[in-house]
């Protein structure tokens, strides 16, 4: 078996999220798909973050390849009592690189507080499963005009708690709540002045570890708006939810995000 290959600094990275979509069969002809036009690309990270029963089915399908794989949550303790919650090292046994963690979908429905999720991120980071944090505002929040102070509480929570220096080696998605699975993505400039904002809050971690901390944007995009999106300044890529389950949309927004970085 060749060893897992990793891309040492990549520049952009595009991460499918299925959600829960998929089932052994499909996932088969859609992680073959990504084998077969996304592996080799120069700049660019492809991550695949599956429903836990099928990191098995991604390890097996990717570990010769230079795509990574990861999961959509994990749970804030290491073992014990804890019925139909799944580990951190139990992703690690399935070679998951990568997490999702604070997903609007999961932290409403699931009343997830902005401290579990700080203490998700940490026990991603203890046994090196790079965190992908989801922060974004409501609809009511943007017109509000409250959008950076939603974000930014978003991330004191796990800067009270931890320091800021933990975000070196970290993903933070960008994903304005009313853009996810509704169409209509943030444009450019939205996105651009959010991203701003984030950098410069963590610009101590910036400014020590440069290209260690990457910030990704996730809501509707498409290969559309990808290129658009991709080429704004201050965004490493994307979270891609209902485009990945489509091989082409997928693969032309995995290419916008290589021909971004060129
Ligand atoms: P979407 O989902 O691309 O379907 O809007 C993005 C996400 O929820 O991460």
């Amino acid at each position: 078996m060749t060893m897992k290959q990793i891309k040492k600094t990549p520049k952009k990275f595009v991460i499918a999220n299925w959600k829960m979509h998929g089932n052994l069969k499909q996932n088969q002809a859609l992680l073959e798909a990504y084998v077969k036009t996304l592996t080799g690309l120069k700049n660019t990270q492809v991550v695949v973050c599956v429903p836990y029963p099928y990191l098995a089915q991604a390890q097996s399908i990717l570990q010769s390849t230079d795509i990574a794989w990861g999961a959509q949550n994990l749970a804030k303790n290491e073992d014990g009592p804890f019925t139909g919650e799944v580990s951190v090292l139990m992703l690690r046994d399935f070679g998951a690189e990568y997490v999702i963690l604070g997903h609007s979908e999961r932290a409403t429905a699931y009343c997830e507080s902005d401290e579990n999720i700080a203490q998700k991120f940490m026990m991603a980071k203890k046994y090196g499963v790079t965190p992908i944090l989801c922060v974004g505002e409501t609809l009511i929040e943007r017109e509000a005009g409250v959008m950076e102070l939603k974000v930014g509480k978003q991330l004191d929570a796990i800067i009270d708690l931890y320091g800021i220096e933990v975000f070196a080696d970290t993903i933070i998605s960008y994903e304005p709540i009313w853009a996810i699975g509704t169409g209509l993505a943030a444009t450019p400039d939205q996105a651009k002045a959010m991203h701003k904002f984030i950098r410069e809050k963590l610009s101590a971690v910036v400014a020590v570890h440069k290209n260690s901390l990457k910030i990704l944007y996730g809501g509707s995009v498409n290969p559309q708006n990808a290129v658009q999106l991709f080429l704004v300044k201050n965004i490493d890529g994307g979270l891609v939810g209902k485009c990945s389950l489509n091989a082409q949309e997928f693969e032309d927004i995995c290419h916008a995000a290589e021909l971004s970085a060129e």
